[in-house]
């Protein structure tokens, strides 16, 4: 009979067929099986080999048969011993690499980025590696072994504290653990709250145009329908959300405030009572992006919705720009009433890693994540100022008017620029940037969303070169993603 075996000391697979009655021998079948896995890319140039007499035990054969079948392959070029290493697959192509996937091969052939202004980046040489290897390193030390089962679905209860306490000292949100339910980021809570609002009954919601542009991806994904609404200097067009709610119902509108993304405009005072009284009227949810809140730098942050509306504002963060995208680490607030709805849900979701939860709530504990917040805003409104001022100087077009806050510039070009080719232009240039067009649903003026907190400050003045040779070089050509205006022009 047939056995695979697995070796279990190195990890290494073999399927290795056992006694054969008059097969070959079985150091040519080891041999053999060893080949192909070579062959096979299976087993890799730089790749050990287990020990002869180990994986002869695991093998039931004699060590004889081990060693042959190794000096055989070393004599044909896939094995080589080195002393004090062992056997290893020996160096150079046994086999042609594989033919990379149709994913990876658009990457490869794309330019090298030498500035990445995405908008949602933090500055990423900036991640406070001492402070977070000291906070997992005592998170590690105190966790108990409990704990380290699954995660739990609500997030760890001591991230969920410090969470509560950190929002009421911050942003005046008077919650308590109970209601706050740990993510993996704001894009991940939109989607939960999407497939609930979907299983609910809703059919559609209000997204602030422009906004985010996977916003509207993840929305769409989960079945239900955009209803775009402009913004203005004032903010969302509340007006606007209440007309559209009296066309057919909206289930929840999902808005930011605070800083809006990409116009960077704060909502008035007046609108946010008017969509506080909508929501109450009409049993909605309005829920609250407070993305980059951390980050404003002229008074006094703008306080949040949650704040004032606790039981009609779903609340969103997370620390994708106050420390690194990659940690997929955020949070909710939700309203009490919907808290076991929510809470139901969560059983079988991706969640976020335990000891990654327990390292922020002692990072936020020990003060250090408020001391890091301090030194990155000084250092971010000097690259935004940079930035702004290497622009004005040097490239056609306009600053949007925007708080003094937040991590990136709406910078409007030029009404007759072809914004689609400055957007290629600069990825051929080594610049990743977002033009406005992607943001938008309606068409308007073209421009760009550039990020300004992974770029320091003394390469400013390069990429407003970049874009002013670019837009010297260019045919006038369409408006942004030029679709006929179906409503007021957003977001200028
Ligand atoms: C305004 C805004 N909100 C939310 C997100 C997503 O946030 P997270 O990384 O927490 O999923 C982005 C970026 O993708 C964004 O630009």
């Amino acid at each position: 009979m047939d056995i695979h075996q697995t070796n279990r000391v190195t990890g290494l697979f073999l399927p290795w067929p056992g006694h054969r009655e008059g097969a070959e021998a079985a150091h040519q079948r080891l041999a053999a099986l060893i080949r192909a896995q070579i062959n096979s890319r299976r087993l890799r140039s730089g790749d050990r080999l287990p020990p002869s007499r180990i994986l002869a035990e695991e093998l039931g054969v004699s060590r004889w048969v081990v060693t042959e079948a190794y000096d055989q392959l070393r004599a044909e070029g896939y094995l080589t011993a080195r002393v004090g290493s062992g056997t290893i697959v020996a160096p150079g192509p046994a086999a042609p690499e594989p033919a990379p996937s149709a994913d990876l091969e658009p990457a490869r052939a794309r330019p090298p980025v030498r500035f990445d202004l995405s908008p949602a980046l933090p500055d990423l040489g900036s991640f406070p590696r001492p402070l977070w290897r000291g906070a997992l390193t005592r998170a590690l030390a105190e966790v108990g072994d409990d704990e380290l089962g699954h995660p739990d679905p609500l997030g760890a209860p001591a991230l969920r504290r410090t969470v509560a306490t950190y929002l009421r000292r911050v942003r005046a949100i008077d919650t308590d653990p109970d209601r706050v339910l740990i993510t993996q980021g704001v894009g991940s809570a939109v989607n939960e709250l999407c497939a609930h609002l979907r299983a609910s009954g809703a059919r559609r919601v209000v997204v602030e145009d422009p906004s985010w542009p996977r916003l509207r991806e993840i929305v769409r994904r989960q079945g239900l329908d955009v209803v775009p609404v402009g913004v203005d200097d004032g903010g969302l067009l509340v007006d606007l959300l209440v007309a559209a709610d009296h066309e057919a119902p909206v289930a929840a509108v999902f808005a930011m405030p605070t800083h809006q993304f990409p116009t960077g405009v704060p909502l008035s005072a007046g609108r946010r009572r008017a969509l506080l009284d909508w929501a109450a009227q009409r049993d909605a949810w309005i829920v609250e992006d407070d993305y980059d809140a951390e980050f404003r730098y002229d008074r006094h942050p703008v306080g949040a919705m949650a704040s004032l509306g606790p039981e009609r504002v779903i609340y969103l963060g997370s620390v994708s720009k106050t420390l690194s995208p990659s940690l997929h680490l955020g949070w909710m607030v939700v309203p009490a009433m919907l808290r076991p709805a929510l809470a139901d849900r969560r059983a079988g979701m991706p969640l976020v890693p335990t000891l990654d939860q327990l390292a922020l709530a002692e990072l936020v504990a020990s003060g250090a994540y408020d001391r890091h917040l301090r030194r990155m805003r000084r250092h971010y409104r000097r690259r935004r100022e940079a930035l702004l001022a290497a622009l004005v100087h040097a490239t056609p077009g306009r600053a949007a008017p925007s708080m003094d806050a937040g991590l990136h510039v709406l910078w409007h070009l030029p009404p007759d620029t072809n914004e689609e080719a400055v957007v290629a232009g600069c990825r051929r240039a080594g610049l990743a940037v977002l033009g406005l067009g992607p943001c938008r649903v309606r068409s308007g003026g073209p421009g760009l969303v550039l990020g300004c907190a992974n770029l320091p400050e003394h390469r400013a003045g390069d990429v407003a070169g970049v874009l002013a040779g670019l837009l010297g070089a260019l045919p006038p050509g369409p408006h942004g993603s030029a679709r006929p205006a179906a409503g007021p022009a957003s977001g200028e």
